[in-house]
């Protein structure tokens, strides 16, 4: 699995989907940038998502909002005082972690044991195999289980209570070591705000204090009469942004799915107070929904249900993908009640409430949110893509198998040879073809390394412009699954384009 995603982070190098940031200073810790192929990636899944949330709701409107927010907005939304991280060093390797992730990973040991376990009893049942009746015949592995929850409720008290004795006693307990070293030799735990600040004011005597945003959703929040108002929206409604997000992460590691800077696609869907049960199930399914439009395989999605509330949840889950590194979080529905609008009202002294015609009496609505980070979903495509196979002639292709819809190119277009008048005809395509998808035209190289290349990029077609081409106005369209070629005229290159895309 280690191999398998180092290979990634090369091939996302190496073909300009991502780089380090200010590579030329040797980098900034879990800070990245998108390359040229990246970019569109990205591009498209952002659209993928906005198209699915806004243009196909009628009731979800989008909005894009500063980062820069009046600082009182956090000590609102709480994450001022609750926003943290709790940090614990090791003494001797003088390396940094978070304490509840030290925990988490030894929880995810117990599971995976008992999960092994359970696999056991399946293969050798079969059919006949009742998970419940095993795990009541197999006191061991409801042992397991029991543990894991038994560790994990006493570390979301210790947190939740800001008893963090308590939670360096359950990491003593538990004789974890530090991951790196094997040394248990643990400092107290301290709390550690995830918050960048900042500085807004030209002299020292009159600065303000600001924060970058940690979230995108505060700005939903704090904009919330202003749509409904001029939006004439109706509850239920939702309110849906794009954009970027910064948090201090200790640590940062595992390549765009932890960074500094990230960037993230919220939407707050405002509801009646109560009505939450209902939606919090409309949009795990909603939401599950659209990530298995993509065709990734519904193997490698799971939902995990919080034991852990972040501190503005009243019942919150994830959709985890299977990373190279395991299933994790992809993205957070959370039920929000109305912690935000009630706080924010507190705080700025503003009425945030919505008249309902139909009850006849105004109210503060609650808040389901669904939350995902376009980085993290970029990885997740990426990592889902990367596939090598041997050909007949025992040679390997690299190839991602990208889902076209997001393909960074949709379409290259090759002369044969760029003389005999071909890189004419072929630069005719790419002005016909150009307005509606993302072209790439490339003359340099035998036309299999050509192939090879937007293999690597995940281009769905190659179309290749030869002799015959101007004989008969046809041209080779390759597909890049199943290598097959078929001729097409040239005329109907976008039409078949656009059949096979979908769009
Ligand atoms: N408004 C709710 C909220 O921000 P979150 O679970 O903290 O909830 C939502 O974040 C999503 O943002 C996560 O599921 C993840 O995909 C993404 N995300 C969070 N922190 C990130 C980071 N440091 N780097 C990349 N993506 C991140």
């Amino acid at each position: 699995a280690q191999e398998k995603f180092k290979s990634i982070i090369t091939h996302a190098k190496k073909y300009g989907f991502v780089f380090p940031s200010s590579e030329i200073y040797d980098g900034l810790n879990a800070v990245y940038d998108y390359g040229q192929n990246g970019v569109e990636l990205k591009n498209n899944i952002r659209q993928y998502w906005w198209h699915a949330m806004v243009r196909m709701h009628q009731n979800i409107v989008g909005i894009d909002t500063a980062i820069f927010m009046h600082p009182t907005t956090w000590k609102a939304s709480g994450h001022i005082d609750a926003f943290n991280d709790p940090l614990i060093d090791n003494k001797d390797s003088k390396k940094r972690y978070r304490a509840d992730v030290l925990i988490e990973d030894y929880v995810e040991k117990l599971r995976l044991k008992a999960q092994k376990e359970v696999d056991k009893g399946r293969t050798r049942f079969g059919d006949d195999f009742d998970e419940k009746q095993f795990l009541q015949t197999n006191p061991r592995v409801l042992d397991y289980k029991k543990r894991a929850d038994t560790i994990i409720k006493r570390m979301a008290t210790g947190l939740e209570n800001g008893d963090l004795a308590d939670v360096k006693s359950l990491i003593e307990e538990l004789d974890i070591a530090d991951p790196e070293t094997g040394s248990k030799n643990w400092t107290d735990i301290r709390q550690f705000n995830l918050m960048f600040g900042t500085k807004l004011g030209a002299s020292e005597a009159h600065t303000t204090e600001l924060y970058l945003r940690p979230e995108t959703a505060q700005g939903i929040f704090v904009n919330f009469l202003n749509v409904q108002k001029t939006g004439r929206m109706k509850i239920p409604f939702g309110i849906a942004q794009t954009g970027k997000a910064f948090r201090n992460e200790i640590v940062a590691r595992q390549f765009v799915f932890r960074m500094r800077e990230f960037e993230q696609m919220e939407m707050q869907f405002f509801i009646p107070p109560g009505a939450q049960k209902k939606w919090y199930q409309y949009w795990k399914e909603t939401r599950m929904k659209w990530h298995l439009s993509l065709g990734m395989g519904a193997r490698n999605y799971r939902f995990h249900d919080h034991d852990k509330l972040a501190h503005y949840a009243d019942v919150a889950c994830d959709i985890e993908f299977n990373f190279p590194f395991g299933f994790k979080e992809l993205e957070g529905i959370h039920s929000r009640k109305d912690f935000d609008l009630r706080n924010h009202e507190q705080h700025s002294g503003k009425k945030l409430q919505y008249f309902d015609a139909n009850l006849g009496q105004s109210y503060v609505p609650y808040v389901l949110e669904t939350s995902i980070g376009l980085d993290r979903m970029f990885l997740a495509v990426i990592s889902n893509s990367l596939q090598e196979e041997t050909l007949e002639d025992g040679s390997t292709r690299t190839f991602m198998k990208i889902p076209e819809v997001l393909s960074p190119i949709k379409v290259a277009v090759l002369p044969l040879v760029k003389k005999d008048g071909l890189s004419e005809i072929a630069r005719g395509v790419v002005e016909d073809l150009q307005w509606e998808f993302n072209i790439s035209y490339d003359e340099k190289d035998t036309v299999g390394r050509r192939y090879r290349r937007q293999d690597a990029i995940g281009t769905p077609f190659c179309v290749t412009i030869d002799h015959q081409t101007k004989e008969d106005n046809t041209v080779t369209i390759r597909d890049r699954n199943s290598m097959e070629q078929k001729r097409i005229p040239i005329n109907q290159i976008k039409q078949v384009v656009s059949q096979e895309l979908d769009m």
